[in-house]
């Protein structure tokens, strides 16, 4: 049975292309909905130009109600009857009653080589710390904020002169091979971790 996907965005979109483009062929999945919190946000363009349905659930409605956003965002979603959720640049933090609804069948990509600098400024904080290597992981959504199982990396080296910009648009292609390569295996039922490069 071919998995039914939603993706959750918050701005331009690239890895939910990524994660779109993948889904053909024989791959056991494909996209039915992305949702975005932010009216304005690129992605939304792009997925109606893919043919994919979409969604706003603007998060400032709410007025930090975040009960009710994501009791809305919850109804949006789940009309659309998807069997995974994939967490593609969408930020904001949700909380252990979504979470919950969404246990073993929720990733989310994050722009580090997690543990290590879970949430914000990650290619900033890995240059501070005078790391070698940075890179990008895929992990199971859980109650903890960039927590969960981790389902894939990938690497990159750091190079001398490096800036933020710089780090993340070495990163960037990274995910957009790690995230699809993840999510084709676990529409599959195999958990087995992918390791680039
Ligand atoms: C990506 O680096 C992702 O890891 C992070 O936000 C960035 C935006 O990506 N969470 P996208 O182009 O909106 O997918």
């Amino acid at each position: 049975m071919t998995k039914r996907v939603a993706i959750l965005i918050s701005g331009s979109g690239s890895n939910m292309v990524a994660l779109a483009e993948s889904m053909v062929g024989d791959h056991p999945a494909r996209p039915v909905l992305v949702v975005s919190n932010l009216p304005g946000a690129g992605g939304l363009g792009r997925a109606e130009a893919m043919g994919i349905a979409t969604a706003v659930v603007d998060h400032r409605r709410f007025a930090g109600d975040r009960a009710a956003f994501e009791a809305e965002l919850a109804r949006v979603l789940e009309a659309a009857r998807p069997d995974i959720l994939c967490l593609a640049g969408f930020m904001r933090i949700l909380t252990p009653w979504f979470t919950a609804r969404w246990a073993g069948r929720a990733l989310n990509i994050h722009p580090s080589l997690l543990p290590k600098y879970r949430g914000l400024d990650t290619h900033a904080r890995a240059l501070a710390a005078g790391d070698s290597e940075a890179g990008c992981s895929v992990h199971e959504v859980t109650a903890e904020l960039d927590g969960g199982p981790i389902l894939g990396q990938a690497r990159v080296p750091i190079l001398p002169g490096d800036t933020p910009e710089r780090l993340a648009a070495r990163v960037l292609p990274m995910e957009h091979e790690l995230y699809p390569a993840v999510l084709r295996r676990y529409a599959a039922g195999d958990r087995t971790p992918v390791f680039l490069p």
